[in-house]
């Protein structure tokens, strides 16, 4: 067999340079650099013993691969988790206090014959500014109490209460940790038991920040993926919205609520990067599903990240309390020569590659509906109507090759709804070599899906959309 370049390659969206890729860890906004660690399977394109890849970036789009930081010890295999910087050597593990002490947290998790699913907390530091990581000698640094899932540590700063927090999943609920020196830690509070989405699937890769509304009041955000049994069907990612006092999250909504922060099939176990600059909080997800991982379209390497997204507190139009998303600025950069299209163009768009964004206005009559046609295809693959108060976006994805899990778990039809006071909406997407990023209504929705399409280039279709702009990507 000739090893041949893999067809969906992205151009603007991160991959491993070779081998498995899954959940993004460590992220950490350093030295004037954005570091991206990741689940990683050098050895192979389907996940295995879990090591941490590593690449940095100045502008979230260009990466350079650095060595893998973390590898698979007698403790176990390196699973998810976070990164900090140890600024004041809180841990004592630096020689004084730096803006390069860096800290990672991982899992360590011996799988079924060694021990079935032991998994303790870890941690590694670096003084080179993330070049080479230490194992910690005392580790692990929370041991298991004898949960089967405990894992994804995630760690934070929290100004208020002036301490360390950690987030562990247990099963299906959230740890809550603190500490003063990062390696001793004490178990606050549990969330999560009797609220939100709970299915067969755990509960994985916690996430926690404030954002602050444009009103002035700031709320908590609590993201957590959950393994399997979403809507859109398979892995996905809820949040909270609540307060936090450094040891206790309150939900603000009603326990049964459900609050999803991607309503597509691939956007899973999202994290936001420590230190971000200017206040933002920018994150990225790993663009895949568990039903299906391992079966993509690829050979030499196997998952892409989501671009990186920045989010933001805005208000819904009941004036609850919810996450808008945004492409982060630096992405946006690469898309700045903006072509204005007529209506009559709209119908047939030639893009000049396979990667390239559109930005439209719509203002849908009850009988109107806005179709989006992608890759010279026939059939839309998404479309957006307004219906009684409610916005109702409805996607369909079909599979054509041979793999027959992706036969089973690709294809799929399904809609979605949300409350929004008018019929005016604005859209926008990324398309890169098959995978579209939509977001419509300032970010309040949002969908991230793959597609394995024939020409990824193909011809773009629209239909009620007003006020079109074109722009293809523009390295620079
Ligand atoms: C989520 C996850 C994590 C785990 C990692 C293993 O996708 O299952 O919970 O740490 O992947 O690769």
């Amino acid at each position: 067999m000739k090893i041949m370049k893999d067809k969906f390659t992205p151009n603007i969206h991160f991959k491993a340079p070779f081998g498995w890729l899954n959940d993004p860890n460590g992220l950490v906004y350093a030295n004037e650099q954005w570091h991206l660690l990741y689940q990683f399977h050098p050895m192979s394109n389907i996940w295995g013993p879990m090591h941490w890849g590593h690449a940095v970036s100045d502008d979230l789009v260009n990466w350079i691969h650095c060595p893998i930081a973390i590898a698979p010890d007698e403790q176990g295999a390196m699973f998810s988790g976070s990164g900090i910087i140890d600024k004041n050597n809180d841990s004592g593990l630096f020689d004084g206090p730096s803006d390069n002490n860096l800290v990672i947290f991982y899992t360590a998790s011996l799988t079924q014959a060694e021990q079935d699913d032991f998994q303790t907390q870890c941690l590694a530091y670096s003084n080179d500014g993330g070049l080479s990581w230490t194992k910690y000698e005392h580790n692990p640094v929370i041991a298991n109490p004898g949960l089967a899932c405990y894992r994804d540590p995630k760690v934070l700063w929290v100004e208020e209460s002036q301490s360390w927090v950690l987030l562990i999943t247990h099963g299906q609920s959230i740890g809550i940790y603190k500490s003063t020196n990062l390696t001793h830690w004490e178990l606050c509070s549990e969330f999560g038991e009797s609220e939100g989405l709970h299915t067969s699937g755990p509960w994985e890769c916690p996430d926690m920040y404030p954002l602050t509304a444009e009103d002035g009041m700031t709320k908590w955000i609590l993201v957590v993926g959950i393994g399997d049994g979403c809507e859109a069907s398979g892995s996905g990612t809820q949040y909270f919205v609540g307060d936090f006092d450094g040891e206790t999250f309150i939900n603000s909504n009603p326990s049964e609520k459900v609050l999803y922060l991607d309503n597509g099939r691939d956007y899973y176990a999202t994290q936001s990067w420590f230190n971000a600059p200017d206040n933002k909080r920018v994150g990225i997800s790993w663009m895949s599903n568990w039903r299906y991982a391992r079966d993509t379209e690829t050979q030499t390497f196997r998952s892409i990240m989501t671009l990186p997204r920045e989010y933001s507190l805005v208000t819904n139009s009941h004036g609850d309390y919810v996450i808008a998303q945004s492409f982060a600025s630096q992405v946006n950069e690469k898309f700045n020569q903006v072509s204005t299209l007529a209506e009559s163009e709209v119908n047939v768009i030639q893009p000049p590659s396979s990667v390239y964004k559109l930005k439209g206005e719509l203002d849908l009559s009850e009988e109107q509906t806005a179709e989006i046609t992608l890759f010279g295809e026939d059939k839309p693959q998404v479309t957006i109507e307004y219906v009684n108060g409610e916005i109702m976006v409805s996607s369909a994805r079909s599979y054509l090759g041979l793999n027959e899990i992706l036969q089973k778990e690709f294809p799929h039809n399904y809609s979605f709804s949300q409350e929004h006071n008018t019929s005016s909406l604005d859209v926008e997407l990324i398309v890169d070599n098959g995978s579209v990023e939509l977001l419509v209504c300032g970010g309040r929705v949002s969908m991230t899906q793959l597609y394995f399409p024939e020409k990824p280039e193909g011809q773009v279709s629209l239909s009620h959309w007003q006020n079109v702009q074109f722009s293809p990507y523009s390295p620079q």
